[in-house]
């Protein structure tokens, strides 16, 4: 569970990033692991923070959701440049998959073309030219007329649950700024670290 002081510092961090005119403040890299230990990167979009963690949405089925079941240990990281003098925000902690409520929530305010997008994308496969895939978002277009797009099952969202969380605050010359929270299994505590 994150504590208010770790919440109320992202968040804010966060509307700066808003108010500063970010292009993309949710955007974060998302990073993982396979079970031989491999490890890829790749952004995805930040869709809520709450005490429970980080989450964002994605199809299960993909390269990062086939790692995920393998590998629940993840790291995410946001860059935002036009915050004071560029932060860093680092995160470490499991993945989960959030309740199908939870997704079903989301999964209903995406616009139509999304969700349908959601069924016609096999997510990381090897797709063997456009004409297949426009074939299938076609395909899945008709099924569904006239009627509410069901979430697949393959899709939904992802909980990441921080062990971990460092602040990172540029400063001239490279003397950076960095606070590192770390939970113990009972306690969050905080500690500064060299630049
Ligand atoms: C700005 C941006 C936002 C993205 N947001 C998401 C997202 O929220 N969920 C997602 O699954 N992929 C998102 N993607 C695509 C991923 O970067 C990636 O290509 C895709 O998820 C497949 O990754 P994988 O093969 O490692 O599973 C986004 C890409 C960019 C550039």
């Amino acid at each position: 569970m994150l504590i208010p002081e770790i919440l109320d510092t992202f968040r804010d961090l966060l509307q700066e990033a808003h108010d500063a005119n970010d292009p993309e403040p949710t955007a974060m890299t998302l990073a993982t692991a396979d079970g031989a230990g491999r490890v890829s990167a790749r952004i995805v979009l930040l869709k809520g923070v709450d005490k429970r963690g980080f989450r964002f949405f994605t199809n299960y089925e993909s390269a990062k959701g086939a790692q995920l079941s393998a590998h629940p240990q993840v790291a995410l990281c946001f860059h935002w440049k036009t915050v004071r003098h560029a932060v860093q925000v680092r995160v470490e902690g499991r993945s989960e998959h959030l309740s199908a409520d939870e997704s079903d929530a989301y999964f209903a305010t995406r616009p139509r073309m999304s969700q349908i997008g959601a069924w016609a994308s096999k997510q990381s496969r090897t797709l063997p030219d456009r004409d297949t895939f426009e074939a299938r978002v076609a395909q899945y277009e008709r099924e569904v007329e006239g009627g509410e797009v069901p979430r697949p099952p393959h899709w939904g969202g992802v909980l990441v649950v921080p062990d971990k969380v460092e602040f990172w605050y540029g400063e001239e010359y490279r003397l950076h700024e960095r606070v590192c929270w770390e939970y113990d299994d009972e306690h969050w505590q905080s500690r500064l670290l060299y630049p």
